[in-house]
């Protein structure tokens, strides 16, 4: 049974053509929000603005495409949403990049820098223009997407993994900064099936997911359930978390 919780109120999701971003798009749609996403590439963002919109209901869906890393781009973003809906009451800063394998003693900084623009900076940009624009007035609830990487080290996605930390730094940072009336949440997913993950579980989906407790890899429609319920007055209590979204992985000790 889905709720209507979100009826009335306006969600901003980044990285939202595919995987995890689409998947918060939908259940915030499927709960009454107006949702506008953004990506790269036009075409693709199109083609999911038109999937999502099938099952919008009353609610209404926009496509915004745009690079996260770029500061006039999310200006122009954040304007247009409000054009468009009237409010931005939900942000969801779900674009993350991993560009960085490895040894980080000789990783390529500038690739380094890209990582904590795009994961970190970035995330920061959006939430200054969405509290420049509307939160700042009339508050609101933001979701910022980390990785149980950003919580452990991996030895294998350090750049990301430090990115990630980081995030998940800025998250309580702003908890304090912007309470009590905006909240400021995280999620730390486990792997999860999307296009990013691939090479993760590339040896097969149960050998990757034989340390995790649940037996399985995460869905990008587990993750949405969470943030649906981080972002709505059901988490009224909540600011400044970080939720392990992984299967029990990290209940384990380990990655
Ligand atoms: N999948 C996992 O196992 C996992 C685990 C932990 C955390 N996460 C985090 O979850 C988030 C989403 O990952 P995902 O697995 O859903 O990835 P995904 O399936 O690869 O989707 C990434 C989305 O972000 C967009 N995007 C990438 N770079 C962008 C940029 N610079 N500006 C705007 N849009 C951009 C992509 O579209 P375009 O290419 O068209 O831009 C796409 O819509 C990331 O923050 C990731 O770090 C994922």
């Amino acid at each position: 049974m889905t709720t209507l919780d979100l009826a009335g109120r306006t969600a901003l999701i980044t990285g939202a053509s595919r995987g995890i971003g689409k998947a918060i798009a939908a259940e915030l749609l499927r709960r009454g929000a107006n949702v506008a996403i953004t990506a790269r590439k036009p075409g693709p963002l199109e083609e999911t603005a038109h999937e999502l919109a099938e099952h919008a209901g009353q609610a209404g869906v926009v496509a915004f495409p745009s690079n996260t890393g770029d500061l006039e781009s999310r200006h122009g973003v954040v304007a247009a949403t409000l054009d468009r809906f009237g409010s931005l009451d939900i942000l969801v800063n779900n674009t993350g990049i991993n560009p960085v394998y490895g040894s980080l003693i000789d990783a390529d900084l500038a690739a380094v820098s890209k990582i904590f623009d795009v994961n970190v900076v970035a995330a920061l940009g959006f939430v200054q223009e969405a509290h420049a624009a509307w939160m700042g007035e009339h508050g609101g609830s933001i979701l910022n997407i980390a990785s149980v990487a950003g919580l452990r080290s991996t030895g294998v996605i350090s750049a990301y993994g430090a990115s990630k930390a980081a995030l998940i730094r800025l998250t309580e940072e702003l908890a304090w900064q912007l309470g009590p009336s905006i909240r400021v949440n995280a999620i730390a997913p486990g792997v999860v099936k999307t296009q990013f993950a691939e090479a993760l579980y590339a040896a097969g989906e149960d050998k990757a997911a034989a340390g995790y407790p649940l037996k399985r890899l995460g869905t990008p429609e587990d993750i949405a359930r969470a943030a649906a319920f981080l972002l709505s007055d059901d988490a009224s209590w909540i600011t400044g978390e970080t939720l392990r979204v992984d299967g029990g992985l990290l209940a384990t000790g380990g990655l």
